[in-house]
């Protein structure tokens, strides 16, 4: 392979071999020697660079699971980066990183089903100052169905380009570019590069076969986009201006100074097709069979009685028995059906209210009729793990892995170890989120 002038590392990970320190909180210390290899030993990772607050919201940004993103390469596991809402990194203070308007390429590998139309799921190059300074002052890889500026055909995701003030694909701040379509597969490459004289591409395929397609290569969007102004920062999962609204999966990418060649890229997209990337189990512990029946008993000591139920829409825990009454043996049975949003996890179903599933919403577990949207679907799927503590299950959110069904004060939230809320206090935390999985009641 021609080798790209200067290889510069990205905030943390990336299959060049440098070790970047990754800390979980448990105060384990975990060294990456390569994306593609490392194995992860605990559920709970912190990983260095975590982005601070921006012009477009607070910070510091939340950090991701390191389990969150299980895939294989080549039989061995390895973890992407899960971005949920609100979790970004960043790393304002780089070596080696193009600005102004010097050349740049970038590839990164996503999950092609991971995504959402928030602001904004990026990686690559953005301003320094954690605000908005203008058009021009970003150049990275956007992924998701971001609509407003430049789109590629159908509904997306998309792979753009976000360059400021905007997601674009092709000469024009806005339109629809033909030659950019939605990404359907399971993993995807995409490439940003820009160098002086008007010139910029935007390219993608799939990660486990074939080429890449080139969606878009040619000058630059004419509104203030030329020359470009790049200041060297770099962000995984966020907007320039710390936007944090948008989700999807990272699992490797490379910044290059320099304007790589196609044939530069071709080699790189043959590599990544040869490590072999695969979908894993993203569960662990005690099966909860799809078709199956459950109830969940409360693990913590002076709990064990108590059982997850529900009153009307609020999830919670309530002392149930055999002999209890049909209905409030039903309330607390759940049927185990295939995850809404992701087949690998499981949705829990109602057995009392057909239809309805638990759900998290702000973080408050509620049981809602399903309203067929993909936030309902995402809200409502569960990964289980085996249970933290020890026993039983722990039931982890698909969408926010950080986070897991938490009785509190007999009430029953998406809690994260530490986190903001009150019902994420550490005390009792790994008790509170283990349950004993049991024949439904009813
Ligand atoms: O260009 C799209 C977004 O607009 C940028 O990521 C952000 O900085 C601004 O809000």
């Amino acid at each position: 392979m021609a080798p790209s002038p200067c290889i510069s590392c990205p905030v943390f990970l990336h299959h060049a071999m440098s070790q970047d320190l990754v800390k979980c909180s448990s105060s384990r210390v975990l060294k990456i020697s390569a994306i593609r290899a490392h194995r992860v030993t605990g559920s709970s990772f912190r990983v260095k660079s975590q982005a601070p607050a921006g012009g477009a919201a607070p910070g510091p940004d939340f950090l991701v699971a390191a389990d969150g993103a299980p895939v294989t390469l080549n039989g061995k596991k390895a973890y992407g980066v899960f971005i949920s809402p609100g979790s970004g990194y960043r790393n304002d203070k780089t070596n080696g990183i193009a600005v102004g308007d010097a050349a740049e390429g970038m590839y990164a590998v996503f999950d092609g089903t991971h995504f959402n139309g928030g602001c904004c799921f990026d990686y690559g190059n953005a301003e320094v100052s954690n605000d908005d300074t203008g058009n021009g002052h970003m150049e990275a890889i956007y992924f998701g169905t971001g609509t407003g500026f430049g789109t590629g055909t159908g509904s997306g995701p998309w792979v753009l380009a976000d360059l400021e003030n905007g997601l674009f694909t092709g000469p024009n701040t806005s339109g629809v570019t033909d030659s950019n379509p939605t990404i359907t597969q399971r993993f995807v490459t995409a490439v940003v590069k820009g160098e002086p004289g008007n010139q910029w591409a935007v390219r993608g395929g799939d990660a486990q076969s074939g080429s890449l397609a080139t969606f878009y290569s040619g000058v630059r969007p004419n509104d203030g986009y030329n020359p470009m102004s790049k200041e060297g920062a770099i962000i995984l999962g966020i907007g320039g201006d710390n936007s944090d609204s948008s989700q999807g999966t990272f699992y490797e990418g490379v910044m290059t100074s320099g304007y790589p060649s196609d044939e530069t890229e071709n080699f790189v997209q043959a590599n990544v097709v040869a490590a072999g990337y695969a979908v894993t189990s993203m569960t662990s512990g005690p099966a909860l069979a799809v078709g199956s029946a459950v109830s969940f008993q409360v693990t913590t000591p002076g709990f064990t009685i108590r059982y997850i139920a529900h009153t009307g829409d609020t999830v919670n825990t309530q002392e149930v028995t055999s002999g209890d009454s049909s209905a409030l043996r039903l309330s607390a049975s759940w049927n185990v059906v295939e995850g809404l949003a992701n087949n690998q996890c499981v949705s829990f179903e109602s057995r009392d209210t057909p239809g309805s599933f638990i759900r998290h919403s702000n973080f408050n577990l509620l049981v809602n009729a399903n309203d067929g949207s993909k936030i309902f679907h995402e809200d409502a799927t569960y990964c289980p793990q085996a249970g933290i503590n020890g026993q039983g299950n722990s039931i982890r959110s698909w969408s926010f892995p950080t986070h897991y069904f938490r009785h509190f004060n007999a009430v029953l939230f998406a809690a994260s170890n530490g986190g903001p809320d009150t019902f994420d206090t550490t005390a009792s935390f790994i008790d509170d989120i283990s349950f004993v999985v049991t024949n439904a009641f009813a």
